[in-house]
């Protein structure tokens, strides 16, 4: 038996949401499990594009066997039902880029994670699901978003348990991905933070954290442009992401803009705007960062709904 998961790219923090807000894209990777008859053959994992496995475009870095995370949530998803996973086979078509700040790697634990529960008899119901992509992947707020899409709110409490909302996020604002040609692992953009940081900041985003799930309840323009600032994490993230700065500040004052925030731990950014010429976005975002030799990939898009989907 076979089983195909499409599961969305995401974007996490949104500026003060730092560890706790993320939202769904229309960029897909797709997982595919099968479970083999022959026993012996282990597992087999393939990076494919399209039909056809790749060896190539970056991906050599990504364990084939046992340690791979995809293998490993699904073999975390066997054990809680005390068993061992079969023979299985896992392809990984991939369109989300990888170390841009757009949830590759949720989007592949929890495609896999759904595949393997349907294959099982869907054992495990969305919160079991969600808390074991979080332990594999450990970011709730890329993992919450590929699971449901839209605009959700997921907390990793003390416990380890995970509280997550869906929120609802205004239609007509479009979110353009700036995604440049250079990559930044979580884990070098998590290591440059601090850690522990003045109340002066900690109270700074609080206030406009609180701002901003107002702000896209109420459809709020004018909030949401004062409550997308961020004093947790952008700032010692700035030094890891060439042009950064200057994208936020040739955005700060344009009307019909609404932020320009660091998408999950970068370097990818994302401006969110109503009525304002998308153009004048790439074309702006393209000069600063092509002046400094860096090739950049710009796409204005619409919030995914739907979340993961198993395909029929
Ligand atoms: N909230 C996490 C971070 C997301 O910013 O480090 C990582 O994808």
């Amino acid at each position: 038996m076979k089983v195909s998961v499409r599961v969305p790219a995401t974007s996490a923090n949104l500026g003060p949401g730092f560890d706790c807000l993320g939202l769904a894209l229309p960029i897909y990777n797709t997982i595919t499990i099968e479970e083999t008859v022959l026993p012996g053959t282990g597992i087999e994992i393939n990076l494919m594009s399209e039909d056809e496995v790749i060896e190539e475009m970056g991906f050599d870095d990504i364990p084939r066997d046992e340690n791979n995370i995809v293998y490993k949530a699904v073999e975390m998803l066997y054990n809680s039902i005390g068993q061992e996973p079969s023979e299985l086979k896992i392809n990984i078509q991939s369109q989300i880029p990888i170390t841009r700040g757009l949830g590759s790697s949720a989007a592949v634990v929890v495609g896999g994670l759904l595949a393997a529960n349907k294959l099982l008899g869907s054992p495990a119901d969305e919160t079991a699901l969600l808390s074991i992509a979080t332990e594999v992947e450990g970011h709730p707020d890329n993992v919450a978003p590929a699971i449901l899409g839209g605009f959700v709110l997921a907390s990793q409490e003390d416990d380890g348990s995970i509280i997550y909302r869906k929120l609802n996020w205004p239609e007509e604002w479009d979110i353009t991905v700036c995604i440049p040609d250079f990559e930044l692992s979580t884990n070098i953009a998590r290591s440059v933070l601090p850690q522990n940081i003045p109340m002066q900041d900690a109270v700074f985003n609080a206030k406009h954290l609180a701002m901003l799930i107002q702000a896209v309840n109420t459809k709020d323009e004018k909030l949401m442009k004062a409550a997308l600032q961020d004093k947790l994490h952008q700032p010692y993230r700035e030094k890891l992401v060439p042009g950064m700065k200057e994208i936020m500040e040739a955005f700060r004052h344009e009307d019909g803009v609404l932020g320009c925030v660091l998408s999950g731990a970068g370097p990818s950014m994302l401006i969110i705007s109503h009525k304002y010429d998308l153009d004048k976005i790439k074309s702006i975002v393209r000069e600063i960062w092509e002046g400094q030799s860096i090739k950049v990939d710009v796409k204005t898009l619409k919030i995914e709904p739907k979340g993961a989907e198993i395909l029929e």
